[in-house]
């Protein structure tokens, strides 16, 4: 079958007005700067309007998302179950000058849902909980330092920052040791080098960072970091915010058959209604109570309603296995209808977070060039991430995208004669 290309000229039209009163037109992860979509003319820029699975762009292009906003969108755009629930409490108030009782229903249900979890703190955005889960292990240790896994993200403050980023300070950074994964014996050179100094290891729960096929942990890696943790005294931070309810309802360090200290969660959380969660474990709960950190939004009511909302559906529907699923059947698909037109399309990482690598060059510029095909063909992907599965995404989806995949496999070996 073959798909017509699409139009983004309102896309353009927009950035152009974008770029005049907003810094790099679309900044972050949403927008071109990144280096997540190239050649940047085949990707949109700008939404109309999204439902289910689906997001229209300005130009009225229709796609099937498989970013889901980067993640929050786990359940499907516009759950009439969660907007309901958000709508009703949106009556009864929002924002008020004491807490609504939702609040406390909101941390029970997620106190009982996640394993390692004895409180719940709430705030925003993820980079709040990690920020907030630093601070934490930091005041309870009364040690400084802090072990990062290579190619880490954790957000945007200063103390996680790499030394060279525009604005950060080096004395901002210079208590982080940053050492491979999946390195044991690295992992204990750091920690008798700076034996009584380190305060938290903080890690996503296995490599599923940017730019490079991700890496699936061992249960028997975390079970070995959670012993020298134990034995060191050393705080265990997991950052769900990616991850989180996708591979296991009660948490990914539960899904490989550990505990965490401290875990994060934000974008599956409430289906795109802001907020975010940090948890943690009793012997922490005093610490945490007696630091000075909230924000003016952090304990509005109709995103705690959404997430009561969006964490019993995710329950009933049985999210990890159906994404499991899902993303399986799509990989498999993909790699089937690469393979027939003589790509060698590697996939990594967990389904419901498939990351996708063309291996035929190295330069990666076939891989992208491929990614590209697809959106400019209706599959929202974004070169070099990892992707979401919603929900709302059906069969009949999954075997549209392979389709539009197979016509964007076309594609790029007409522009590659070499390949024949
Ligand atoms: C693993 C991880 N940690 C932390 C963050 C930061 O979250 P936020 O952008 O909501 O501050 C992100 C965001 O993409 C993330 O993927």
């Amino acid at each position: 079958m073959s798909f017509p290309e699409y139009n983004h000229d309102k896309s353009r039209e927009l950035f152009n007005r974008a770029k005049k009163v907003i810094p790099s037109g679309v900044y972050g992860h949403l927008g071109p700067a990144e280096g997540l979509f190239i050649p940047v003319e085949k990707w949109p820029l700008f939404s109309e309007r999204a439902e289910g699975t689906y997001f229209w762009d300005v130009d009225g292009n229709k796609y099937i998302d498989y970013m889901c906003a980067y993640g929050p969108n786990v359940l499907g755009y516009n759950d009439p179950d969660v907007d309901a629930a958000a709508m009703a409490q949106l009556k009864l108030g929002n924002c008020t000058s004491s807490p609504g009782k939702i609040m406390v229903e909101c941390a029970e249900m997620l106190v009982d849902t996640v394993a390692s979890a004895d409180w719940c703190y709430f705030a925003k955005n993820g980079n709040d909980t990690t920020q907030m889960a630093i601070m934490t292990a930091r005041a309870y240790t009364h040690r400084k330092k802090i072990i990062f896994f290579k190619g880490y993200y954790h957000g945007v403050s200063p103390w996680q920052a790499k030394i060279d980023y525009a604005g950060v300070l080096p004395e901002e950074v210079q208590n982080n040791i940053v050492i491979p994964w999946d390195d044991i014996p690295a992992l204990q050179k750091a920690v008798a080098e700076n034996k009584g100094e380190i305060a938290a290891i903080i890690a996503q729960p296995y490599d599923h960072g940017n730019f490079h096929d991700n890496v699936v942990m061992t249960k028997m890696f975390w079970e070995k970091v959670r012993k020298i943790c134990d034995e060191e005294g050393i705080q265990l931070i997991i950052d769900d915010v990616r991850a989180g309810f996708r591979l296991d309802i009660a948490g990914s360090d539960h899904f490989f058959g550990f505990k965490a200290d401290l875990i994060c969660f934000c974008k599956a959380l409430a289906n795109g209604y802001n907020m975010s969660a940090l948890m943690g474990r009793e012997h922490l709960k005093n610490t945490i109570s007696g630091m000075n950190i909230t924000g003016s939004y952090w304990l509005s009511s109709v995103p705690f309603a959404a997430c009561i909302a969006t964490v019993k559906k995710m329950k009933e529907l049985q999210i990890p296995q159906m994404f499991d699923m899902l993303g399986s059947k799509l990989i498999n698909g993909l790699k089937m209808a690469g393979k027939e037109h003589g790509f060698d399309l590697v996939t990594s990482g967990m389904p419901a977070l498939f990351y996708l690598r063309i291996a035929n060059d190295d330069s990666l510029y076939l891989h992208q060039e491929w990614i590209a095909e697809c959106v400019s063909r209706g599959v929202f992907f974004a070169s070099h991430h990892n992707h979401f599965i919603n929900a709302a995404l059906t069969e009949e989806d999954i075997n549209r995208t392979i389709e539009i995949a197979e016509d964007a496999f076309k594609a790029v070996k007409k522009n590659h004669p070499e390949m024949n």
